[in-house]
């Protein structure tokens, strides 16, 4: 019998961040992330580090989870769970936890879908009278692993129009902010040195890929060829030229996704446009897609920063819809490195 106040505890653990959150229906109670820092020594998510730091941080974040939520284990109806696309080993740290705790406190499982979960940051209501999407919308998902774009019919209904031939725009930010030397994730950084930059001083260029695909793979080599060039005339040319830099990359990566999505919008009709993923929380994308809504006609919907980049609250949102729906998983399901929507 579905309970009228659904209680559930999310948990995300499909990459680097641990992540806890209590929902009461669709709203959140508590949302917390622990971001592992021990990958910064590295330039990038190390997986086997990435599982253990999981294993250490996955009961006291729960814990913090239910404390600030003022809840106890016995409040909750339902555990939610990424099981995947992710890192295998830290997917399964999250599963065997959220298989063991619904086992030992007689509540339902539900499995999620990472990438659905972004979409889905869009139904997070922290106030009563704030908008949502109407279906059917478009969701632009970007993130590290993937850049999607996805028509959504209903909070279950989900179908890839197109997305990214080989880097993801994460990666795009990641991989480039590496080239000029700066700390992983470099992304949040790119976002942060662009606002003083002038996005029109370097031009790179914008590939042509069919349909509604992405490619990002070849404007981070033209990046590399293009600060190698420069170096070796002047060392000193990324410092100098930082801001300019990489505003005009960042620039690039905001204009390939811009111009895919106002062809997804004009090829299906629609005009309620959703952002979602990590890069989603980059201000230059958020301002360039509201000036696009401006003279496209769009409604566009852009999640709260905390529910953009990887959190647990977002996998409580689409483990509630799932609820409604008495959609629950088995003590046998396994992990998925690989899940497409
Ligand atoms: O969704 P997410 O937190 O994790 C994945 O599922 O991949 O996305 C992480 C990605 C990283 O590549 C990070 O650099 C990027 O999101 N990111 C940003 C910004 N904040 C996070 N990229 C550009 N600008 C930002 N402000
Ligand atoms: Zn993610």
């Amino acid at each position: 019998m579905l309970q009228p106040n659904a209680m559930i505890l999310a948990i995300e653990s499909s990459c680097d961040d641990t992540a806890a959150a209590i929902l009461r229906n669709d709203r959140v109670l508590s949302n917390i992330v622990s971001s592992q820092v021990i990958h910064k020594l590295y330039g990038g998510v190390v997986p086997e580090l990435a599982s253990r730091e999981h294993q250490r941080n996955i009961v006291p974040v729960v814990q913090m989870a239910l404390d600030t939520a003022g809840i106890t284990v016995k409040d909750l109806d339902a555990v939610a769970f990424t099981r995947g696309p992710g890192l295998m080993g830290s997917l399964l740290v999250g599963v065997s936890f959220a298989k063991a705790f619904a086992l030992a406190s007689g509540i339902p499982l539900i499995e999620v879908n990472h990438m659905e979960a972004h979409v889905l940051a869009n139904f997070i209501r922290d106030q009563d009278e704030q908008p949502v999407p109407s279906f059917p919308f478009l969701c632009l998902t970007v993130s590290g692993g993937h850049t999607q774009i996805i028509k959504v019919s209903s909070h279950r209904e989900m179908k890839l129009l197109g997305e990214t031939i080989d880097d993801a725009a994460g990666e795009a930010f990641d991989k480039g902010a590496k080239l000029m030397g700066l700390p992983y994730p470099g992304g949040p950084l790119i976002d942060k040195f662009a606002a003083d930059g002038d996005p029109e001083r370097f031009k790179f260029p914008v590939p042509s890929v069919d349909e509604l695909n992405f490619s990002f793979s070849g404007l981070k080599t033209s990046l590399l060829y293009f600060l190698e060039n420069n170096v070796k005339k002047d060392p000193d040319f990324v410092e100098k030229n930082k801001a300019d830099i990489c505003a005009s990359y960042q620039g690039t990566i905001i204009r390939i996704l811009t111009d895919k999505l106002i062809k997804a919008a004009k090829s299906t009709g629609i005009k309620d446009i959703a952002i979602a993923g990590g890069v989603s929380a980059n201000k230059g994308l958020r301002k360039a897609l509201a000036e696009t809504s401006e003279t496209q006609g769009w409604k566009l919907f852009v999640p709260e920063f905390r529910y953009c980049t990887d959190n647990a609250a977002m996998i409580g949102i689409a483990g509630y819809y799932k609820y409604l729906q008495n959609d629950f998983a088995s003590q046998d399901i396994a992990p998925l490195a690989r899940y497409v929507i």
